[in-house]
């Protein structure tokens, strides 16, 4: 296995990259992967409309710092001249590359005609390809797919042919169809075969939970990339257990302890990034604080507890508590 991959002039570690997940991957989020290895990471989606009407978030959404590099910035979007404008925006924010939603499943998205609606529309999702491609000059633009809008209408291959043909400089695909949303199991055959149908990099995305996933993804598909998205809830060492597999060194999964000081870790950057009050922003962290602790004795309550936190002060006392209910347990057992 090579140990990088191209995708048009950006070099990208062939280990395992974090997936777009609006509401859960921001800044935050993508600063703690990289640090435990993601070789790549996306921004949550934003609406190429939304941002040529200057969409008050568009700065926050949009802004690559260099400790994420390299990144992308996804837009959605139906319209080949909203994205063309989108792109020409977006590229002041000087992303790595560009990438494109045609997978989000949510009414919302779906019903402008964008997200996994343009699986049904070769041609359109086409256009918007090229006309984002047109724009991005010699920034790669990506596509993320899925298998197909329904069990009966799976056209992944076609669909990644046309985006080739579009200009697109690499497509990622998730093995499930529309209709699936997130449940039943992702179709890694799928992945396959869009790999044999295209030339340019196709990254694997879907059920990976693990180094071994990971490992078995790329043995499975081809895949020259692999893209984790809810297996890193929690859990930024995933990204280190996929690296160390791939590369035949040992792993040693972090102790409780460990864990939780790197939650504390992850929530002192999100009260750090954000611009509301300790209070609010804490809102934020309570999700996260809640998958750190998944997979324990007791977590169920402590999850609970985790939806309540109002400050840093309580999230400290939370995770020692929870280190001492671990601890005191495996006391007991002995
Ligand atoms: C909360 C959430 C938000 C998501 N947001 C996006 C998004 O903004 N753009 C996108 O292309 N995919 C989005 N996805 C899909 C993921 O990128 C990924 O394709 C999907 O979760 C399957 O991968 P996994 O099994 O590793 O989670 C989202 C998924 C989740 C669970």
């Amino acid at each position: 296995m090579t140990d990088t991959i191209k995708i048009g002039k950006v070099s990208i570690a062939r280990t395992a990259a974090l997936a777009p997940m609006a509401g859960v991957a921001d800044r935050a989020y993508r600063l703690m992967c990289k640090k435990y290895g993601a070789a790549y990471v996306v921004s949550e989606m934003v609406s190429a409309k939304g941002i040529c009407y200057s969409d008050r978030k568009t700065a926050e959404l949009c802004t690559v710092t260099d400790e994420e590099r390299p990144m992308a910035v996804q837009l959605f979007g139906s319209e080949p001249d909203f994205m063309g404008e989108a792109v020409k925006i977006v590229l002041e924010y000087r992303p790595d590359i560009i990438d494109i939603n045609m997978g989000c499943p949510v009414p919302k998205v779906v019903g402008t005609g964008a997200g996994s609606a343009l699986m049904k529309d070769i041609k359109l999702a086409s256009a918007v390809t090229e006309a984002a491609v047109k724009a991005a000059g010699d920034t790669p633009v990506t596509v993320k797919i899925r298998s197909g809008w329904s069990a009966d209408t799976i056209n992944a291959p076609e669909m990644a042919k046309a985006l080739e043909a579009a200009g697109a400089a690499a497509i990622a695909v998730h093995g499930r169809t529309r209709d699936m949303f997130y449940s039943g199991q992702s179709d890694s055959n799928i992945i396959k075969a869009v790999k044999e149908a295209v030339s340019v990099p196709v990254i694997g995305n879907g059920d990976v939970t693990d180094g071994a996933s990971c490992a078995e993804m790329y043995r499975q598909t081809g895949c020259d990339l692999v893209m984790i998205g809810r297996g890193s809830y929690g859990n930024p060492f995933i990204f280190r257990e996929t690296e160390s597999l791939l590369r035949g060194e040992a792993y040693e999964p972090p102790e409780l302890r460990e864990k939780m000081r790197v939650m504390l870790e992850h929530i002192r950057l999100i009260l750090e990034l954000s611009e509301k009050c300790e209070e609010l922003a804490m809102h934020e962290a309570r999700k996260h604080a809640a998958w750190y602790m998944n997979g324990y004795y007791g977590s169920a309550k402590f999850r609970g507890r985790c939806y309540q936190l109002s400050s840093y002060a309580e999230a400290e006392a939370l995770a020692e508590e929870f280190i001492e209910l671990q601890e005191s347990r495996e006391i007991n057992r002995l």
